[in-house]
């Protein structure tokens, strides 16, 4: 519950760009940002789906010299951090430009704690060894409208030895500007639309209804949930729909400012911790098959804060209780996944025996002290039993 003891802070320290067509103004942005030499940091999907190329033609009409780091994968871990710091070094860069989804732009951020800091991204977990420096001019692009990691102060890193993601993270972490321009998103294919879209969605929920909820992140969070309730079915529907596109990248980042001051819930915990163990399962499509099910356990947290959200999702709940106002939230996002063909847990790869590993990893994650109801292990073991019924 918001509570009014508590001294809020919010803080946005990016400089947003937006709009169709706000790719060209990366070149008069850099000048503004004194980057002369960027590491642009991407992937192979990137640069297979032309994306890549649309920068380079912006870099090469502008004369600028830059180095490409295409390496990143999806959950970056530690090893493509650090190796992706010395590309920076090796190539003297002085500016980043991350290109893609959130993978490339943690690492983008990662690599830019280390341009000013050293070491390896691992010494930062968690605030470990603190930063004491803003990074590394960062311009931020993303292709997809999902993590709105251009807009929070947080990079997941993976650790593989450990199975754990960790967050590296504060005000000195956030990109200097990002750069969205949703004529980028066209190319995405529908599953990965539906996935990062459910993500976007799932941080708005999930900070409107956190403990660390504040009328400003509110504000924020609602436009976020309106956006995507309206445009992801079309966005999945139709790839080239340019209106849907603007606006679920606007849900993004929007949902990627709400909670990226703060901390998200029990899905992140669940997701972040599963996707740690299996990195090989898309954070989006997890995310989207948890989000209905810790609904469901959590409204009684906040009823009146989810009959709201039904609202927002697009549910008429005038003359509903409370109690049947907060459940049509539910139903809104279990057909919201239904629609856009989310996978079960099943499908994703989860397998039964792993449950109370996964349980118990979720637990230790730090984003479970936000969650709008008390949660254990045993609780998030019944939500994982739970939704694993739903994919038989
Ligand atoms: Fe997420």
């Amino acid at each position: 519950m918001l509570n009014i003891y508590d001294i809020k802070t919010f803080e946005v320290p990016t400089k947003l760009v937006s709009g169709v067509g706000s790719l060209k103004k990366l070149p008069e942005l850099m000048l503004e940002q004194n980057i002369n030499h960027p590491l642009v940091v991407t992937d192979q999907g990137i640069r297979e789906a032309g994306l890549l190329q649309k920068v380079e033609e912006l870099l090469n009409e502008n004369n600028y010299n830059y180095y490409i780091y295409d390496k990143v994968k999806a959950n970056p871990d530690v090893e493509t951090v650090d190796k992706g710091y010395e590309e920076f070094s090796k190539n003297n860069c002085d500016g980043l430009i991350a290109l893609g989804g959130g993978s490339s732009i943690d690492t983008a951020k990662g690599i830019g704690v280390l341009s000013k800091h050293g070491g390896s991204i691992i010494d930062y977990e968690c605030g470990k060894k603190p930063l004491k420096k803003r990074i590394t001019p960062l311009i931020a692009i993303p292709t997809t409208a999902g993590t709105g990691s251009e807009g929070t102060m947080w990079a997941v890193i993976t650790d593989h030895d450990r199975e754990v993601k960790y967050n590296v993270g504060g005000p000195l972490l956030a990109p200097q500007i990002a750069l969205v321009d949703p004529k980028l998103h066209l190319s995405l294919p529908s599953n990965l639309t539906a996935g990062t879209g459910m993500d976007a969605l799932c941080h708005a929920i999930e900070c409107y209804t956190s403990h660390f909820a504040q009328p400003l992140t509110d504000s924020v969070a609602l436009l976020a949930i309106e956006y995507a309730a309206k445009y992801l079915r079309r966005a999945v529907a139709n790839g080239e729909d340019l209106e849907a596109r603007y606006y679920m990248a606007e849900a993004a980042t929007l949902a990627g400012i709400s909670y990226g001051s703060e901390s998200a819930g029990a899905v992140h915990a669940m997701t972040q911790t599963l996707g740690g163990i299996k990195p090989e399962i898309p954070h989006g499509e997890a995310v989207g098959a948890l989000l209905g099910p810790v609904m469901l356990f959590n409204w009684m947290g906040e009823p009146e804060k989810f009959k709201r959200v039904a609202t927002a999702l697009g549910k008429n709940v005038r003359g509903l209780s409370t109690r049947d106002g907060a459940l049509a939230a539910i139903d809104a996002v279990y057909e919201l996944a239904d629609d856009i063909g989310i996978p079960t847990l099943q499908e994703l790869g989860v397998k039964e025996e792993d449950i109370p590993k996964l349980a118990e990893a979720a637990e230790k994650d730090p984003q479970t002290i936000g969650n709008p109801r008390d949660i254990n292990c045993e609780c998030y073991e019944e939500i994982y039993r739970y939704t694993f019924k739903l994919g038989e």
